[in-house]
């Protein structure tokens, strides 16, 4: 327990003015004022944890592929704890330090986790997200110049392209005043992005529109198989896939395959897009570029690792936003002071920090990958833990960012945590050093996430964009509730309207 440390001690004035510092629920000094702001901050939603029985008939009764639901009260709490009622033992991993030694694991007794690689075998092969050892490194050291700062600043007209016609689009929807999903909105959003700045291809196309299509049925059916075989399965077990999945997963390869056929036998010219810095790339040892099937393997990675974890952020983002006047005003504000009523540049995207808060603070509370899961190759030690060969070991931003022992008012939506410049002694609500938490939602060590500068710049983009244009009215925002698929994502639709903004660009 962390006991009010850093805090200074109540002074004469601060009593006589009635502000005497109480300890909340983890003993953090607050004054009744400080308490008071805390109790203004917006708690967004979130699953009631409940005790592991509870959850485990939860999962089963329901049937509908939540993670979350998963996690018992006690893994909100604990440094690492295992979920025990599994058939193969499943280790939980908040503690930032334990998360951070499992996922540089220089010894590699932690590689990716068996279930996670069988599932997505089919789509992806063994390409960079699920290979491990040499064969990954030499992956990563081809792949790492696709996604330099210089790449994501050409990258960026696209970006601003795709935006160009989802305003459109939006503008339709404003005149319209039809109803729709916020989530499937930011999935044609993101994917859209993805196809132009990978393929030079818009949404629109035929071929684009299939693979993103069939993107939509494998993560709508993958998911929920595997939680089962989570909870019955043994380790290195066959993942067997229902012959949906495995179709979705043949097109997604084929419509590939037919996008990139063109650049491999010149019949497109050469762009300067990501597939063309893939193509370029050579093995730093033989010299050898990938393989046909090789590329197929990494461009459906980045389709997948791509588009639906962006989506996932913005939706639960651009939620918060619809629901707090106060946000919505500060972010305008900045927006209009960095770029005006012109075209969102990169460089103002870099400038506007409360924009970038925003964007953290959401993934802080909903990672759009919600446990990091990786297996035990060897019997070893896990902090205080034995773990057998075969354990599943999940480290786990959903619960690391929400544990009381290292985030201060963990479930509260606080963007001005992440401002570096903004400590102030006499507001503890917003006490920055008081957090000790790690954001994970990139995971940590060699294999953090190679798209993280490109979604923060395209999040920026696209916050700042149609925040500075619409507003967002959110039909039934008491239904909203958060579950972990493939993503972490809203459980039903989120309906949504959007209303063009007086002056608003
Ligand atoms: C907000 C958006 C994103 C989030 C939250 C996210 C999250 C993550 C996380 C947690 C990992 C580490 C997984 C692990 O260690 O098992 C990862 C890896 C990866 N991500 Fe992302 N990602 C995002 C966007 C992107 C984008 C835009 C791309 C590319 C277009 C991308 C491509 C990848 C790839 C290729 C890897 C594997 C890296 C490796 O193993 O060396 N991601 N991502």
């Amino acid at each position: 327990m962390i006991l009010a440390r850093g805090c200074p001690k109540p002074n004469a004035e601060a009593k006589r003015r009635g502000q005497m510092r109480i300890l909340d629920t983890v003993g953090y000094a607050q004054t009744r004022e400080a308490k008071r702001a805390v109790n203004d901050l917006y708690r967004p939603p979130a699953p009631q944890p409940k005790t592991p029985v509870r959850s485990l008939l939860r999962v089963l009764r329901q049937g509908d592929g939540d993670l979350l639901s998963l996690v018992p009260i006690d893994a909100y709490r604990k440094p690492y704890t295992y979920l025990g009622y599994s058939r193969r033992s499943i280790l939980l991993v908040n503690d930032p330090g334990i998360a951070r030694e499992i996922l540089t694991d220089p010894l590699e007794v932690f590689p990716k986790n068996d279930l996670m690689v069988g599932a997505l075998e089919p789509l992806v092969g063994d390409s960079i997200f699920v290979s491990s050892g040499d064969r990954w490194r030499r992956q990563r050291a081809m792949i790492d110049p696709a996604f330099s700062q210089l790449r994501i600043n050409t990258a960026f007209a696209s970006m601003q392209a795709a935006v160009d016609d989802y305003e459109d689009e939006l503008d339709r929807r404003s005149e319209s005043g039809e109803v729709f999903s916020l989530d499937h909105a930011m999935s044609e959003l993101t994917a859209d992005v993805i196809c132009r700045t990978i393929f030079s291809r818009s949404l629109a196309s035929q071929t684009a529109r299939e693979v993103c299509d069939s993107f939509t049925e494998f993560e709508s059916s993958v998911a929920s198989v595997n939680l089962r075989q989570l909870i019955f399965g043994k380790p290195w077990a066959d993942v067997r896939q229902p012959a949906a999945v495995l179709d979705a997963c043949e097109r997604i390869r084929r419509h590939i395959g037919d996008l990139v056929d063109p650049r491999l036998d010149g019949g497109d010219p050469a762009a300067d897009d990501i597939i063309e810095a893939v193509l370029a790339a050579r093995d730093p040892e033989t010299g050898e570029g990938f393989s046909r099937e090789e590329l197929i393997d990494q461009l459906g990675v980045f389709f997948l690792a791509g588009h639906e974890t962006t989506a996932s952020v913005l939706t639960w983002a651009f939620f918060v936003l619809s629901q707090r006047e106060e946000l919505k005003r500060r972010l305008r504000a900045e927006v209009a002071e960095c770029a005006g009523e012109d075209t969102v540049g990169i460089q103002d995207v870099k400038r506007m920090a409360f924009v970038r808060n925003v964007f953290r603070e959401t993934l802080r509370l909903y990672p759009p990958i919600t446990f990091i899961p990786r297996v035990a190759s060897e019997a070893t030690r896990i902090g205080r833990y034995r773990v057998k060969k075969g354990a599943m070991i999940m480290v786990s931003p959903w619960t690391a960012h929400r544990n009381a022992l290292l985030w201060r008012n963990p479930d509260r939506f606080d963007p001005d945590r992440f401002d570096q410049n903004r400590f102030d002694p006499n507001r503890l609500d917003a006490a920055r050093e008081e957090d000790k938490g790690v954001l994970m939602s990139f995971g940590l060590g060699p294999r953090v996430c190679i798209g993280a500068a490109f979604a923060t710049v395209e999040s920026g983009l696209i916050l700042a964009r149609l925040m500075r244009r619409y507003d967002f009215e959110i039909l039934d925002p008491g239904a909203v509730r958060p579950v972990a698929r493939l993503t972490t994502r809203p459980a039903e639709d989120i309906q949504v309207r959007v209303r063009r903004r007086a002056g608003g660009e």
